[in-house]
Parts: C-alpha cells; structure tokens; sequence
C-alpha cells in the first residue's frame, strides 16, 4: 500500500510501561513476550514510527530559522534560541498516521513540548481575509511519483492553527526532536491525522485562500466511487490491543487484555471487546484520565474457558457517539482512515 511503504518501526523494545508526568494513570504493562508488541503507554522516540515522503534532513539548530510570513502586519523570522526561550507547554499527543490499517504500528503516543503556535500567530498579527496557514517543511525531492523538486508543506485553517493545543514542538518525551521526528522543530496538530504535523518546519505562510501544493490537494483525500473527494483532516475513533499480541500463546486463565483507544479531537467514551468473530460486545473498563488527543488505555478481565484458539475484537466509541464500523465503506477508493476494529488471534493452553 503507497502509504505504509515509508512506516518504518523502530526498534521495539520489550519494557513497562507506565504514563508518567501527568499523573493521568498507574496503568501498567508486562514485558512482552514478543518483539513485534509495541506495547508501551508512552512511545519512546527509538519506537516511535517515521513516516517520510523523502529523506531526512540534517539540520543545524545554529544555521536554522522560521519564517512566519505572507498575509501578516508583522513578518518574523526566529532562530532555535527564540523559540526555545518562549514559554513553553508539555502535552501528551498521539500522533495517527492517515494511511494506518487497524493495529497497524502507524499511531504512537509521546509528550511533545514546545510553543503554542497561537502565540507566534498573534505576534505576527494575521491581516483581514487571513483563512489559511501553510506548514513548510525543508525537505524535498520527487519520490512517490511527486512532481520534481516539490518540497512537503500541509495547510490548516486559521482558526484550528489558533487552537491553543496547536503546537511548534521541539521536544518528544523531554529530548531534542530526533532528525527523522523533525529537528530542530515540527508543527503538531494534535486529533488531526499525523500529515499536517509538518516536520523540519522552515517557513509558516498565512494565506487568504486554499492552499494549492501537491501535498494538500493531490495527497491525504478521501476518494470514493461516484468521483467524491473530501480532504482528509481529523482522527476517527479507533482502538487496538497492546496484549496480548498476534498469533500468542497464553495460558488458560482469567487473563487481563489491555489495549489503547483514541478518538482525536474527541474523547473515548466505551471501550467494547469479544470473542470473535460473531461473539457479544462486552464492556471494556477504560482509564478515569480519558482524555482528547491522547490515546485512552483499557482493559478486560477475559475468563478463558478452555484450551484452543481464539479471534478477539476490540472497538472504540467516542463521545459523539461514533463506533467504529464493522467494515470498510467499499466504495472507497483511498488507503486513508481504516478504523475498522482490530482483531488479533491467540492460542490458549492449560
Ligand atoms: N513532515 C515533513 N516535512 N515531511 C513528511 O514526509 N510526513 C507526515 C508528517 N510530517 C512528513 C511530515 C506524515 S504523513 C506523518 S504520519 C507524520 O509526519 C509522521 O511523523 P513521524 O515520522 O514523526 O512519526
């Protein structure tokens, strides 16, 4: 599939995990017993999943600036040190990518820091008729079947690039970002899928009309049969398990299944598990610390009556009330927002 081809994991480490710093959970998890679970909380960066259209930039934070300019009273142009001596915020975010299949490695978790963009937005001083900010990022190429020397660069509204959890992050889990996370600094828009959190941020563009790059209206749409496009923008509800894993033996017993939902800009309100694949939809107890734009830890306390093999489900519902659907709309026509409930199989034994 054209989207996941660049998801790349990184390592998976075998580790406990619990949600520190925001006193949101004392959650806690085994240490996998397979490498291929990513079963952590919180991602750690060498875990976290890359998604790049091209190469990896090398940045140096001391040659570096950002640009904050076009339809604003006041242009700006910062280096790493401004931005890093502004006022700073440390959220817990995650990030989906749109091209994620269900309990794909694709979405990840992680405390991101940095300055609210609102901030530099309101520095700047958007003119009247302003509807549309661009993220620049600084690399390019043509791989992917792109027009030659494109560079990536997303846009969002104005109104959600003033939200004051739309972030400038340079920092994932309290470290300088990565390189391939986006050093020095990357835009995040936290309940939006992953494309419009624009890494190696060189120049934002305030606009008064829709963007036109080959990212924005080319990329990231939603296609179905009868010709209909639609951008794609904001997470759907979602959910997978972390434990126990794809194809795991686990003994026959009352085992806890835990997992993780989100939901984007909106909260979890019911985790649902089963037997599959035709079993009843069970309750699942999810975290007190449900919160929007990161992802909701869950559990069930699964009786397993006996030896033998076992399809299990799990779903989300968000606080709209949206489930996600037992299956694919089929007249889509793009790999984009599979959320579908995730199903694993696993092996019990006395
Ligand atoms: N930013 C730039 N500059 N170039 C990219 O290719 N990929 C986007 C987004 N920001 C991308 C980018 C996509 S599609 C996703 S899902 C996220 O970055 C992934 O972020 P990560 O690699 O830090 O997990």
């Amino acid at each position: 599939m054209l989207v996941s081809a660049g998801l790349v994991p990184g390592y998976l480490r075998a580790q406990s995990a619990l949600l520190r710093g925001n006193g949101a959970t004392s959650f806690s998890f085994q240490a996998p017993a397979s490498k291929e679970a990513l079963r952590e909380l919180v991602t750690q960066n060498a875990d976290f999943f890359i998604r790049n259209h091209f190469g990896t930039p090398q940045i140096s934070a001391d040659s570096w600036s950002l640009e904050v300019n076009g339809l604003v009273s006041t242009p700006l142009k910062l280096s790493y040190a401004d931005l890093v001596l502004m006022p700073s915020v440390r959220r817990p975010f995650t990030m989906e990518c749109a091209g994620n299949v269900a309990g794909g490695i694709g979405v990840g978790n992680a405390a991101w820091s940095g300055v609210p963009l609102a901030e530099l937005l309101k520095q700047a001083g958007p003119r009247s008729g302003a509807t549309t900010v661009v993220f620049h990022g600084a690399d390019s190429g043509d791989g992917e079947g792109v027009p030659p020397n494109t560079h990536f660069a997303r846009a969002i509204p104005l109104e959600r690039a003033m939200d004051a959890s739309t972030l400038l992050a340079y920092e994932m889990n309290d470290s300088p970002l990565p390189a391939d996370h986006g050093f020095p600094l990357r835009a995040f828009v936290p309940g939006w899928y992953g494309m419009d959190s624009v890494k190696w941020l060189a120049r934002i563009e305030i606009m008064g009309q829709p963007f036109q790059g080959y990212f924005q209206q080319k990329q990231y749409m939603a296609i179905r049969d009868n010709g209909e496009r639609r951008p794609i923008t904001r997470m759907l509800v979602n959910s997978k398990f972390l434990r126990p894993s794809e194809g795991e033996e686990i003994p026959v017993k009352t085992y806890r299944v835990e997992g993780v939902a989100w939901a984007g800009e909106r909260k979890i309100a019911k985790v649902e598990f089963r037997v599959g694949p035709v079993g009843t939809w069970q309750t699942a107890t999810i975290a007190a610390s449900s919160a929007a734009m990161t992802w909701t830890p869950w559990s069930y306390d699964w009786h397993i009556p006996g030896s033998g093999k076992y399809t299990l489900d799990v779903r989300a519902t968000d606080d709209e009330g949206h489930t996600q659907p037992d299956a694919r709309d089929p007249d889509r026509q793009d790999a984009y927002e599979f959320n579908t409930p995730h199903r694993i199989t696993v092996t019990a034994r006395s």
